[in-house]
């Protein structure tokens, strides 16, 4: 395994060629101090067996700062937190890199006020705000506050630094000419935009004397007038000319969402996405490169490094789905990959200043992260009384508490009223590019196979067989049902099909190849149906009674769809509610007063579910202590399934002690 081999990086050797890219987590104080939370999250990572971690993108100086609870390093005060923080990677036998960061003109007023600053005048396309242009003087002190953020990282301990020269940031911003409109020496030929970038790297290098010096940067903009192949290589070049001791290859602009999604690719991008464009990069220096985008599996990084595409892997959101990947890759953990969803979830919850989470990894930045309470089938403890411990449903939710239970030594048995497992799993998947979803289910499935659990289908719960299974908990995840339509439908023509958006997910041919029909919800069930139905050749119409479709889906997927169904023709109407239906038109009730649209061939409700919760009045009669998980609990998503399962079945470590 390519993967597994250790590799030189400037003067390193590391252990294997797998590095955790740069990722915010708002795990710090609200002053930015390093944490136990950040020491636990990195660690698990260096104990799962990545050869070299670069820690999120650090301000450095007070007026840049990126995120309420992000990492700083802009002054001394910082050091001996960082310092705990790279003890406890480095004893794992991990290297660890600091990335430095300036946003530019991504610097935002409603994130603590920051000022944007840049190239030149511009106004971020992303927040409409205007950008001041920094003068030269101000350039000269970001310098200087760069190095010295550098010194700080090696007097901490660090490794090594990396400069954030992508991703729209600020030193992209001046290499880029789309931005850079500047006529003096740092704007105009291609050597004078990366000066500021290779002057960074030089006052670093005389402030810190031996300390390995990395720049990050975007192989691609993705966008017209962005910069060529050439110029990027010509950096590239540079960048070694200047002793940079290897490049971190990312791609995209976070200046705006359609360009986001290029920096923290949606399921739409292909895995390995940046591949193609880091090839002619690796080819073009004689220093290490790495690159990350969509890299998900150990398959997909051994192919990378086959291919001679790049000579160590980034791995960003695998990373925060499952901490031991790498000892997982290698075999020395004998469990399966919780595979990254790419749902971006993790990055939606950092662009509304919350701490990062994840779908997949219910304990990610929690003191519950490792691979005792991740894996705890692994640690086969023979528990002197064990729990008959009863799940009630095979959704997500019901299998993550099976899984962990079973794993902690617990009797475990599931009941699934269906015959089929996975509760929403398969609607879920239905929709265009959704079925990089599969293993939020997969993954638990998988388990329960090796666990050898219980699982019986087509139960009929009632006190007579929990009585005669006598469960000490029971855990009750049985989901939830589609809402029904909050109007009535009942004046419509019999030829125009009332539906529910669950049933036509689970059966599309309900609806005729190419019929225009109407959703009643914008949220994002609504809009995958319509997604779904674009590639059948139905344009739909979607009628949302709120202001916005589909904000509850993390903003790199949402534009995706977006796009999708605006190039379909799909018509979305805002702030508009349907009233009544006649014969085949549906009266609506807009913000300019009323309307009249053809249904077409059917009027689907997609308005969200509600809990399911018919068992619980049986559960009760029999006496059972019991607890609800997922829909049930509160209608959710994967996320709030997987979490209530993981720490429902955790929460038998000291339920009954
Ligand atoms: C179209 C669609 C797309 C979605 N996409 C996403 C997405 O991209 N990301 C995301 O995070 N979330 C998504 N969701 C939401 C997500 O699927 C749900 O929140 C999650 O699956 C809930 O899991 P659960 O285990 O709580 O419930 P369910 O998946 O509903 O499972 C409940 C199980 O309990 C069984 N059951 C019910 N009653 C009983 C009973 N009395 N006895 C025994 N068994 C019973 C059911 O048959 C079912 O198998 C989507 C949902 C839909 C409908
Ligand atoms: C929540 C989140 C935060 C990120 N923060 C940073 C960052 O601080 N610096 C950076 O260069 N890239 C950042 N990235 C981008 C990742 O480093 C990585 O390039 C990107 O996620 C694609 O790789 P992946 O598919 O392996 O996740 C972030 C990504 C995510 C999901
Ligand atoms: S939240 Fe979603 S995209 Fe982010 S790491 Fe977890 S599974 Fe992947």
């Amino acid at each position: 395994m390519l993967i597994a081999q250790p590799a030189k990086l400037g003067p390193y050797t590391l252990k294997n060629r797998i590095v955790m890219a740069p990722m915010g987590t708002n795990f710090s104080s609200t002053d930015g101090i390093s944490t136990d939370r950040d020491r636990r999250y990195y660690e698990e990572r260096a104990i799962g067996g990545v050869a070299m971690i670069m820690t999120e993108a650090m301000p450095t100086s007070e007026g840049v700062r990126n995120h309420h609870n992000s990492m700083n390093v802009y002054h001394d005060r910082y050091i001996p937190g960082l310092g705990l923080l790279v003890e406890s990677v480095q004893k794992h036998d991990c290297r660890i890199f600091g990335q430095l960061s300036h946003r530019g003109g991504l610097l935002r007023r409603s994130v603590l006020g920051m000022e944007p600053v840049g190239p030149s005048p511009w106004v971020n396309p992303g927040t409409g705000e205007p950008v001041r242009a920094l003068k030269v003087d101000e350039i000269k002190d970001i310098q200087l506050k760069f190095a010295q953020a550098a010194r700080r990282l090696k007097q901490a301990g660090y490794d090594g630094v990396e400069i954030h020269a992508a991703n729209g940031y600020l030193f992209h911003e001046f290499f880029t000419e789309r931005v850079n409109k500047r006529t003096d020496e740092y704007g105009g030929s291609v050597e004078n935009r990366m000066r500021l970038l290779l002057e960074t790297v030089a006052r670093i290098q005389d402030l810190c004397g031996d300390f390995p010096v990395l720049a990050r940067i975007s192989v691609t903009e993705y966008c017209e007038g962005g910069y060529s192949t050439e110029e990027v290589i010509a950096l590239a070049q540079a960048l070694e000319r200047a002793g940079v001791a290897a490049l971190d290859l990312s791609g995209g602009s976070n200046e705006s969402p359609e360009l986001s999604r290029f920096c923290i690719q949606p399921p739409s991008m292909p895995r390995k996405c940046l591949e193609p464009y880091a090839r002619p990069i690796k080819q073009a220096v004689n220093i290490p490169v790495m690159v990350a985008g969509r890299i998900l599996t150990p398959l997909d990084a051994e192919s990378i490094l086959e291919a001679g595409s790049s000579d160590f892997i980034s791995l960003g959101r695998a990373l925060y789905a499952d901490a031991h990947w790498c000892k997982k890759a290698f075999g020395e953990i004998k469990a399966p990959i919780r595979e990254c969803i790419s749902c971006n979830v993790c990055f939606e919850r950092l662009t509304l200043e919350q701490d990062v989470c994840c779908v997949q990894n219910p304990a990610v930045g929690t003191e519950f992260e490792s691979v005792e309470l991740a894996e705890p089938q692994l640690f086969n403890k023979k528990l002197t009384k064990p729990k008959r411990v009863l799940v009630i449903g095979a959704g997500v939710a019901g299998a993550e508490a099976a899984r962990v239970a079973a794993g902690l030594g617990h009797q475990v048995e599931i009941w699934e009223s269906s015959d089929r497992l996975g509760g929403q799993i398969y609607l879920a998947v239905a929709a265009p590019d959704k079925e990089e979803v599969w293993p939020a289910w997969t993954y638990r499935w998988k388990e329960l196979e090796t666990l050898d659990v219980a699982i019986k289908r087509n139960v009929t719960v009632t006190e007579e067989n929990l009585r005669a299974y006598a469960p000490d908990l029971v855990i009750v995840a049985t989901g939830s049902r589609p809402r029904p339509s909050p109007v009535d439908l009942s004046g419509l023509d019999a030829g125009v099909q009332q539906l529910h958006a669950w049933d036509l997910l689970a059966n599309p041919d309900l609806i005729a190849r190419g019929a225009p029909f109407t959703i009643i919800g914008g949220g994002m069930v609504g809009i995958e149906v319509a997604d779904l139905f674009a590639t059948r050749g139905s344009a739909a119409t979607i009628i949302e009674i709120t202001g916005k479709v589909a904000p509850e889906m993390a903003r790199n997927n949402r534009i995706d769809i977006l796009l999708r169904l605006k190039q379909a023709g799909v018509r979305t109407l805002l702030n508009t509610s349907v009233q009544s239906a006649r014969g085949r038109l549906l009266q609506l009730k807009t913000a300019d007063g009323l309307a009249e649209i053809d249904a077409g061939a059917a009027v689907v409700t997609a308005i969200g579910p509600r809990a399911e919760r018919s068992v619980v009045p049986v559960v009760e009669r029999a006496g059972c202590e019991y607890v609800l998980v997922g829909d049930c609990n509160a209608p959710g998503d994967f996320m709030s399934a997987i979490r209530d399962g993981y720490f429902a079945a955790m929460s038998l470590r000291t339920r009954y002690r």
